[in-house]
């Protein structure tokens, strides 16, 4: 015991002399920004020209009220108004599943990408549980490119129309964005 006292006693002394280790962080001044989005998004599920389509499902997916195991990839159009012929804003894309066995909820791996306007070229990337039977659902902004480098956030979706057709339901989101604020400089495209 006493030998293991002075052992340890050594060790604690001998990390006392080294010296600390080398880093390359240091102090970063750089400034947050915040930025407040709202866009809205048109959820073609069917019609002539669907932008979500189902790539997967278990045996379950028809058994359960939940229909876990289904999984959906898009390629959604976001405008800044309600309309579908509103100003485009950009992209949603990605695959969302129904990832709960009891209720309908999905696991939503989505990028927006902005076509237009001042953030043309930049991305949000988004991660996050959609329960879909809650009036106002929220969902995590993980990560950004270009005008969002560094982005974390929150998005507060809704849907905003049920189509009974079954041709295109609009959801809004409401995001809010904290990012790096510094002039980003996109390489020209090629
Ligand atoms: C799914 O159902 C099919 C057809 O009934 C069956 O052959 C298969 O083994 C099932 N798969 C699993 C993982 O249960």
């Amino acid at each position: 015991m006493a030998k293991l006292n002075t052992l340890i006693l050594v060790i604690l002394i001998s990390s006392l002399l080294l010296p600390p280790p080398q880093t390359e962080s240091k102090q970063s001044d750089e400034k947050r920004k915040v930025t407040r989005l709202r866009f809205y998004l048109h959820d073609f599920i069917g019609g002539d020209s669907p932008t979500v389509w189902a790539v997967a499902r278990c045996n379950l997916t028809d058994v359960l009220p939940s229909k876990f195991g289904k999984f959906l990839v898009l390629d959604n159009l976001v405008t800044s108004g309600l309309d579908l012929d509103s100003p485009e804003v950009g992209r949603l894309q990605g695959t969302v599943g129904q990832a709960d066995l009891h209720e309908s909820a999905l696991v939503m791996v989505l990028n927006l990408v902005f076509t237009m306007g001042e953030y043309e070229g930049s991305t949000l990337s988004i991660l996050g549980r959609n329960p879909l039977a809650r009036e106002v659902r929220e969902v995590s902004i993980v990560g950004g490119t270009a005008a969002f480098r560094m982005a974390t956030g929150y998005i507060l979706t809704s849907t905003y129309f049920k189509d009974p057709a079954g041709v295109c339901n609009v959801y809004e989101y409401d995001a809010v964005v904290y990012h790096a604020d510094r002039n980003v400089l996109l390489l020209p495209r090629r």
